[in-house]
C-alpha cells in the first residue's frame, strides 16, 4: 500500500522519514542506501539526480521488454542511456540496489540471496558516498574525496563529451535480437580500431586508415580519446593532439554529444542538448554501408546502398546461401570428418578485414594456400593475392563487399560442406561430373516438357467449356480484394527493405519498437516491429483481426502485417506530425504551441474514434491504453488512436470483462485497481485524463508544481469548487478567449470523465455530444474523485502506523498489484 501511495502523494504531504522514499536524491547517495524500481516509479525509476538535473541514475526499462530494468545513467531530456551496470541480465521491478554500510555496492536479482547481478567492492576504501557528476560520469567517492571508481572508466557502448578513452578500455556493442554478432570499439597498437567478435576477431575499420580524420600531427602513438565539441580528438601519451575527426558542422562548444556504438557495427553521433529527441549527425563509421562485417548477413554480397545478393559461387552450388558447415571442427557422429570442397567464391568480391588482418602465410601460392584452408578445419574461407602471393585464412565470414568491375585483386574460396550438395560443381572439379549433369538436365527438362504440355492442353479444354466468364473470376478477386482495404500479408523482406533495414526508429513502445519506411508504391508506412515476452501469436493474430477490419477517420490504419518465423510485424499508416504527447508536454524549440481550436479538435477527434470503437463496431472494442502517446496527429493535426495492442474484444452480449492488469498508470481507471470487472468506461476514464492534460498543457501527476497544483486533477476539482476552472487553462496557450463556450464544456466533460463512480460517466458517444455542445453539460460532481478516496485512505493508513497496529497493506493497494501493472516504456 505505501508504494502506491508514495506514488500520487509525495508532493502533497510532508512525509515522514520512512515514506521519503520515491523523491530522487540529488548530486550523491550515501552508504546505507537501497532502493528498486517500483520504489521509484514515479521518478522513472530514477533515484540519483546530477546537480544539473541533466542526469539521471537508476532503473530503465529495456527496450525488449517493459518489465525488465537496467540499472543506468540517463540523460534526462533525451532519454538516451550513457551507461549501463547490467545491459547483459536485466532484473524486475522488485530487485534492489544497496549502497552498503561498509561501502560495497551490490544489485541483486531475485529478492535478498539472489544472485549477484553486478557489485563493486569497495571493503577496506573507506568509501563516503556515490555521486553523480553533472558531466553524467558516476563516481564512488572515499571520505579523502579521492574517486575509487567511476563509470567513465568502464563504458558500455556509449561515448560522452569530456569522456577520457583510454588504451584498455572498451566500447562493446548491445547483441542484437537478430544477430548473436557484437562489436568491440578499442585502442590498439596505437590506432583506434573496430572489429567483429568472431571466433578470431576480425577488425574492420581503424581511424589510422579512415580518410575522413584530420591529421594534426604525424606519426604520434594514439593513447587516449575524447569527445570535444563536434570532433572526436585523439591524443598521445603526453596528450598531445595527433588526429582530429570531425562528426558534425555544428561547432558549438558547450553541446553535450554522444558516441554510441550500435548492434550492426556502426558509430553514430547524437547531440544531446537539443531536447526531445536527440539530433543525430548524418557522419557515421565506417561511413561506408558496406563495410561492417555483416551488413547483409554471412556469404551474401553487399554493393553500392546496401543492396545485397548471395556471393555468385556460392549460389551456383547451395540455393540455401550458407556454407553447410553448422560447427567447424566438429565430427559427425560416426567419427568421419565432414566432408568438404572449397568453392570459388566469384569474381569482383572484396573483404572487410583483408585490409588489417595478418596473412597467414605469404609468398606462397594458389595451391598451398588451398592446402592451408583444407587440412585445417577451422578455416571457412580463404583469400590469395596473386600479385604479393599472401594467403588469408578466416575462421569466420561475414558479408562481401563488391569491388567494382576493377577486381579486389584477390581470389576469393569458401568451404562448403558436400553432403547434401548432391550436384555440386565447384569450378576446379568442373568437367568431372559434365556428363551425369547433361543426362539430368536433359531428363529433367523433358518431364517438366511434358508437364507442362499436359496441363496446357487441360486448361484450355476447361476454357472452352467455361467460357471466358471463369477465366476473369481470379482477376476479379484480387481487385476486389484490393479494393476492401483488409491490410496486406508482407513478407519480412518486403518490410526490411521498405524501412531500409529498420533504419529509421521511430519509437520505442511497450510491445516494441516503431521504424519508419516507405512502400514500393511510394507511401510511407510505420512498421511496429513486435518483440519481448508478452506478445504471443494469439494477441497479435487478435489485434490483426480486429484492426484490419475497421477503417475510421480517427482511427490509425492498419495497412498491412507480417508473421513470418518469430517475426511479427505491423505496418500502420505513418502520421507525420508523431503523438500528441510530443505537442503538449516536451514542446521542441522549433515546435509550434498547439493553440486552442487545434486542441479542442483533437479532442473531439479522439472522442469520435473511441465512439465509434466501443458503440458502432461489429464487436465491441476496449481501447484500455488510452493516453497522448496513443494519439497520433496526421499533416493538419487531425487526431487518429493508435495503438490497439491491448485491447480485448468484446460482444454485445457482455458488458464486463475481466483482464490482467494492463495500461498505463496515471490514465488507469480506479476499477482497475481494485480489480473490478472493466468496461469501455475505463477509457473514458482514461480519455478524461488525457483531455485534462490537452487543457492544461501539462502532466497530471507533476512533482516540479506546487503542492497544491501537483496532482492536477484534484486541483481541478478544487478550482471547480471555488469557481475559479478557468485556473486550469494552459497559461502559454495563444488565442484563447475565456469566454468561448468549448474551454468551459471541456473542462466539466473532462471532470465528468474522471468520476470515480464509473456509473457517472458519460458513455463516449455522450462526450462527443457533450463537446459539440448538443447535449447540455451541467457542473460534475466533485465528492468521490479518485484522488480525495486515495488522499483519505493515504492518511488512515498513516494513523494507523502511527497508532502502532501492524496491519497489513490492504488487498487492492498491495505491492502485488503494482509489479502487475505493464508499465509503458519511453516511446
Ligand atoms: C580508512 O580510514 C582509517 C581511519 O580513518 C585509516 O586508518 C585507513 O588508513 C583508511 N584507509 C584507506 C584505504 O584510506
Ligand atoms: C552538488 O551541489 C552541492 C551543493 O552545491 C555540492 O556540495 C556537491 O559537491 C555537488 N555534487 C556534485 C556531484 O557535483
Ligand atoms: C545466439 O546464441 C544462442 C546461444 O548461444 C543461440 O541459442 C541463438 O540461436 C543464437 N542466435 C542467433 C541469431 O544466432
Ligand atoms: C558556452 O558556455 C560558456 C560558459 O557557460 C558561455 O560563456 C559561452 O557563451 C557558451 N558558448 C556558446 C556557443 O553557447
Ligand atoms: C569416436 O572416437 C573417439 C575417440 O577417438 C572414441 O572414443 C569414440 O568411441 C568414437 N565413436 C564412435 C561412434 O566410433
Ligand atoms: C587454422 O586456421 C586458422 C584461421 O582460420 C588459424 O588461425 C590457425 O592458426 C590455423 N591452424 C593451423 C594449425 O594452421
Ligand atoms: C599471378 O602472378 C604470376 C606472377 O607473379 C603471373 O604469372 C600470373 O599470370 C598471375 N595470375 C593471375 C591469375 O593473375
Amino acid at each position: 500500500m505505501r508504494g502506491f501511495f508514495i506514488v500520487l502523494f509525495t508532493c502533497l504531504v510532508l512525509l515522514p522519514d520512512p515514506l521519503r522514499a520515491g523523491v530522487a536524491s540529488i548530486g550523491s547517495i550515501t552508504p546505507g542506501f537501497g532502493g528498486t524500481q517500483m520504489n521509484y516509479i514515479n521518478n522513472n525509476g530514477l533515484f540519483l539526480e546530477s546537480n544539473n538535473s541533466e542526469f539521471g541514475f537508476g532503473f530503465l526499462t529495456t527496450p525488449a521488454s517493459v518489465t525488465l530494468f537496467t540499472l543506468s545513467i540517463v540523460h534526462k531530456s533525451s532519454l538516451r542511456l550513457i551507461w549501463s551496470a547490467n545491459r547483459a541480465s536485466p532484473v524486475s521491478n522488485s530487485d534492489k540496489f544497496v549502497f552498503e554500510a561498509n561501502g560495497n555496492v551490490v544489485l541483486r536479482a531475485g529478492g535478498e540471496g539472489g544472485t549477484v547481478v553486478w557489485s563493486l567492492d569497495n571493503t577496506g576504501k573507506n568509501v563516503s558516498r556515490i555521486e553523480l557528476r553533472d558531466s553524467g560520469n558516476l563516481v564512488v567517492v572515499s571520505s579523502k574525496g579521492v574517486s575509487i571508481w567511476e563509470s567513465f572508466d568502464h563504458p558500455t557502448d556509449t561515448l560522452i563529451t569530456n569522456q577520457g578513452f583510454k588504451e584498455g578500455m572498451k566500447l562493446t556493442s548491445n547483441p542484437s535480437s537478430s544477430s548473436n554478432m557484437t562489436f568491440v570499439l578499442e585502442i590498439k597498437s596505437g590506432d583506434m580500431v573496430l572489429s567483429v567478435n568472431s571466433l578470431t576477431p576480425q577488425v574492420y575499420w581503424s581511424m589510422g586508415n579512415d580518410r575522413g580524420k584530420i591529421i594534426n600531427k604525424d606519426g604520434g602513438v594514439v593513447t587516449s580519446s575524447s569527445l570535444l565539441g563536434n570532433s572526436w580528438r585523439f591524443f598521445d601519451q603526453k596528450q598531445v593532439l595527433l588526429w582530429q575527426f570531425v562528426f558534425s558542422d555544428n561547432k558549438d562548444d558547450n553541446a553535450t554529444w554522444i558516441a554510441v556504438l550500435g548492434n550492426t557495427g556502426v558509430i553514430s553521433f547524437s547531440n544531446l542538448g537539443s531536447g526531445t529527441s536527440a539530433a543525430d549527425s548524418s557522419t557515421k563509421i565506417p561511413s561506408d554501408q558496406c563495410a561492417t562485417p555483416e551488413p547483409c548477413g554471412s556469404y551474401y554480397v553487399c554493393s553500392g546502398s546496401k543492396v545485397c545478393g548471395c556471393v555468385p559461387g556460392l549460389s551456383r552450388v547451395r540455393s540455401d546461401c550458407k556454407s553447410g558447415i553448422a560447427s567447424p571442427c566438429k565430427k559427425t557422429n560416426n567419427n568421419a570428418t565432414l566432408p568438404v570442397q572449397l568453392v570459388n567464391a566469384g569474381d569482383s568480391v572484396d573483404y572487410f578485414a583483408l585490409g588489417f588482418a595478418p596473412p597467414f602465410s605469404k609468398k606462397t601460392n594458389l595451391d598451398s594456400c588451398k592446402e592451408f584452408c583444407n587440412t585445417n578445419c577451422s578455416c571457412l574461407g580463404l583469400f590469395f593475392q596473386n600479385s604479393s602471393g599472401n594467403c588469408f585464412l578466416f575462421d569466420w565470414i561475414g558479408s562481401y563487399k563488391n569491388s567494382g568491375n576493377a577486381g579486389s585483386g584477390f581470389v576469393s574460396y569458401i568451404k562448403v560442406a558436400t553432403n547434401g550438395v548432391g550436384d555440386g560443381n565447384n569450378g576446379e572439379d568442373e568437367g568431372k561430373h559434365f556428363p551425369y549433369i547433361v543426362i539430368i538436365v536433359v531428363v529433367t527438362v523433358f518431364i517438366i516438357g511434358v508437364l507442362i504440355y499436359v496441363g496446357f492442353r487441360i486448361h484450355k479444354r476447361k476454357k472452352t467449356l467455361l467460357d471466358d466468364h471463369g477465366d476473369q473470376s481470379s482477376e476479379e478477386d484480387n481487385f476486389l480484394e484490393n479494393l476492401s482495404g483488409m491490410p496486406i500479408r508482407f513478407t519480412y523482406k518486403d518490410l526490411q527493405s521498405a524501412t531500409n533495414n529498420f533504419s529509421i526508429k521511430l519509437g520505442q513502445g511497450g510491445f516494441g519498437s516503431v521504424y519508419e519506411g516507405t512502400l514500393p508504391d511510394g507511401s510511407r508506412i510505420a512498421v511496429k516491429k513486435l518483440e519481448g515476452i508478452g506478445q504471443g501469436k494469439k494477441e497479435f493474430r487478435a489485434e490483426v483481426s480486429i484492426i484490419g477490419s475497421i477503417h475510421h477517420l480517427h482511427l490509425v490504419r492498419l495497412r498491412g502485417f507480417c508473421a513470418e518465423g518469430t517475426h511479427r510485424l505491423l505496418a500502420y499508416e505513418f502520421l507525420s506530425k508523431g503523438s500528441l504527447e510530443r505537442w503538449i508536454f516536451r514542446k521542441r524549440g522549433g515546435d509550434i504551441l498547439l493553440d486552442w481550436d487545434t486542441r479542442f479538435n483533437i479532442a473531439l477527434g479522439t472522442a469520435k474514434g473511441l465512439a465509434y470503437l466501443h458503440e458502432d463496431c461489429d464487436a465491441r472494442i476496449i481501447h484500455c491504453d488510452i493516453k497522448p502517446e496513443n494519439i497520433l496527429l496526421d499533416d493538419n493535426f487531425n487526431a487518429k488512436v493508435s495503438d490497439f495492442g491491448l485491447a480485448k474484444l468484446m460482444t454485445r452480449e457482455q458488458s464486463h470483462v475481466f483482464t490482467t492488469m494492463r495500461g498505463t498508470r496515471g490514465y488507469l481507471a480506479p476499477e482497475w485497481i481494485t480489480n473490478y470487472a472493466i468496461s469501455e468506461k475505463s477509457d473514458v476514464y482514461s480519455y478524461g485524463m488525457v483531455l485534462l492534460e490537452l487543457i492544461g498543457g501539462r502532466k497530471n501527476y507533476d512533482p516540479s508544481e506546487s503542492s497544491e497544483k501537483c496532482h492536477f486533477p484534484s486541483y481541478a476539482f478544487k478550482m471547480m469548487e471555488e469557481g475559479k476552472l478557468m485556473e486550469i487553462v494552459d497559461g502559454q496557450m495563444k488565442n484563447v478567449d475565456l469566454n468561448d463556450e468549448r474551454v468551459q464544456r471541456a473542462m466539466k466533460t473532462a471532470l465528468w470523465c474522471i468520476q470515480e463512480d464509473m456509473h457517472l460517466r458519460p458513455s463516449m458517444s455522450k462526450v462527443v455530444q457533450m463537446l459539440e455542445g448538443v447535449f447540455p453539460v451541467v457542473q460534475p460532481p466533485s465528492s468521490s474523485t479518485l484522488g480525495s478516496r486515495l488522499y483519505s485512505s493515504f492518511f488512515k493508513s498513516i494513523s494507523e502506523e502511527g497508532g502502532g497496529t501492524s496491519s497489513g497493506p490492504s488487498d487492492c493497494n498491495s505491492e502485488n498489484y503494482l509489479s502487475a501493472v505493464r508499465l509503458s516504456g519511453p516511446r
